[in-house]
């Protein structure tokens, strides 16, 4: 069931992004995440990184980004990183995070992605086909300070292999605040 629509986000939702994450988020949290999610609207990657909107009578009510990182020993692999996402609290639990989320992974498998990561509450990602035992051989850009939360999907099996990488990630992921 469709319970918003989806759409690409332009710079003209700047503002409105900021706004779902400053209600979404726990004070304390939410100016760091949406000072993030603003900042990657302005990322000029290659590839791109991307951004979705969830709107509801023509209101934003959920965002979600996806940014490429790269790995320090292959170059013809592809990885994407799932941060951040949130819904305005009105409207939760009717599935737009999940509309988001499978959206956003769409968008990027289509990409050629070999695999997604995200870091954040297994118990909410696993339904998506997140893990940590598919994330083991990557290292995350910066230490974490919740690793149970650090979590990967395999999109394209071509692209692994065993070897293990270290990430790194683009410029308005690059504060171990986040981590
Ligand atoms: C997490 C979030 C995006 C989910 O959005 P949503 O539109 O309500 O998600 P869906 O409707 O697709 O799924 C809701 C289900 O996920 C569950 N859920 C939400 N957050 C969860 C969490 N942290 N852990 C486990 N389950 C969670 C809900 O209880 C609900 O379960 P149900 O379907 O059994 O009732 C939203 O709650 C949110 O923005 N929260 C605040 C910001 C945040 O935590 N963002 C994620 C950062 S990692």
């Amino acid at each position: 069931m469709m319970f918003a629509s989806i759409r690409l986000a332009t710079n003209l939702d700047r503002e409105d992004i900021r706004g779902v994450y400053l209600r979404a988020f726990p004070e304390g949290e939410n100016q760091l995440v949406a000072t993030l999610a603003a900042n990657l609207l302005s990322e000029e990657t290659d590839p791109e990184t991307i951004a979705l909107v969830a709107e509801i009578s023509g209101d934003v009510v959920g965002h979600i980004a996806f940014s490429p990182v790269m790995a320090d020993t292959n170059n013809n692999w592809l990885g994407y990183i799932l941060a951040p996402l949130c819904v305005i609290p009105e409207h939760h639990k009717v599935g737009i995070g999940s509309e988001l989320v499978e959206s956003g992974i769409e968008l990027i498998s289509k990409k050629m992605a070999d695999v997604v990561f995200v870091y954040g509450d297994p118990k909410y990602y696993g339904k998506f086909g997140f893990s940590a035992e598919a994330a083991t051989q990557f290292m995350p850009p910066y230490e974490l300070k919740y690793p149970f939360g650090w979590q990967a999907r395999v999109l394209h099996e071509g692209g692994s292999d065993d070897q293990a990488r270290k990430l790194s990630c683009v410029l308005s992921l690059r504060d171990p605040a986040l981590w």
